[in-house]
């Protein structure tokens, strides 16, 4: 496994490959890697010559308030697993490397960062929207892998890459799931046994309005109410029906949707969402 510090040199390897005729596949994460992220990694080493898999915990994506400090970092067991998916590569640059003293450029993808998340934690997409194009340029990538478990984010990035022609294709997967549901998340590790339990209810209620939705329900309205009322054992930030283009509110489903839910469970913030086109 090759581990790569420093810009420069992960863009040096990454001209190297390329002046080869190798293609190259990046997987953003901030480590504590679990099967969600195995599937990205597995995607694109399916498909491209090379897979950087990033590990880097961004502190522009945190609060003051938020867990910077006690966010999960595993670092040899992320190597392991990187390698048992078939990654090849680790960029792991470190804080100082990506923001050193006087750092001043910030990317925003207006509109799109607002809602949902954008909400409660204003900061967070343009610290991600940044974060990410750092590493897209240091890594020049063919190919970037997100994962739909972060629905907005995925929505953000691919805007971002088409406004500021990165010229580079992003590839979304499908949420991986524990066996009852609960989506995987390095912040799972956060929840007590009790805490868990009461986790699966944002699987449960999406699974009930997807239902609704197959059901051929059209009305955002009692979808978002039956959603809602089936979150009686977490503390819900919001419940949302929007589009999955301007992540909009829907009134009448019409076209695609993307029906999220962020929810405090005790300390912790989880976040699900499921997909629908009729
Ligand atoms: P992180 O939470 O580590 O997630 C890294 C990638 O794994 C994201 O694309 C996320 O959507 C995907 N992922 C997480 N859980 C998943 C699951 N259960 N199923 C499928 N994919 C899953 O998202 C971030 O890091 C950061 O915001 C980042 C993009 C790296 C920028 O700092």
């Amino acid at each position: 496994m090759r581990i790569i510090r420093t810009p420069d040199e992960m863009r040096r390897w990454s001209f190297e490959q390329r002046a080869k005729g190798k293609s190259v596949g990046l997987v953003p994460t901030m480590g504590a890697l679990h099967a969600g992220h195995k599937t990205l990694i597995e995607a694109s080493a399916a498909r491209d010559d090379f897979t950087v898999t990033s590990i880097f915990v961004n502190p522009a994506q945190f609060a003051p308030h938020e867990d910077f400090d006690k966010y999960p970092r595993a670092f040899e067991g992320d190597c392991k697993l990187i390698e048992a998916a078939g990654g090849k590569v680790v960029y792991a640059p470190d804080a100082k490397t990506m923001y050193p003293e006087g750092y001043a450029t910030y990317v925003e993808v207006r509109g799109l960062q607002d809602g949902l998340c954008g909400k409660t934690r204003p900061h967070f997409f343009r610290g991600v929207a940044t974060v990410v194009t750092k590493l897209l340029n240091a890594v020049m990538p063919d190919r970037a892998y997100f994962g739909l478990k972060d629905g907005q984010q995925s929505v953000i990035i691919q805007r971002m890459v088409k406004d500021l022609d990165f010229g580079l294709e992003i590839v979304t997967v499908p949420t991986v799931r524990e066996a009852d549901g609960l989506a995987m998340s390095s912040r799972n590790a956060y929840l007590s046994k009790e805490e868990r339990e009461r986790g699966l209810g944002l699987s449960r209620a999406l699974f009930h309005g997807k239902t609704m939705l197959e059901q051929g329900e059209k009305d955002a309205a009692r979808i978002v109410e039956e959603t809602t009322a089936m979150l009686q054992s977490v503390d819900v930030d919001y419940v949302e029906l929007v589009d999955t283009v301007n992540l909009k509110p829907v009134e009448k489903v019409e076209g695609p949707v993307m029906l999220a839910v962020a929810a405090f469970v005790g300390k912790t913030r989880l976040i699900d969402n499921i997909r629908f086109t009729p």
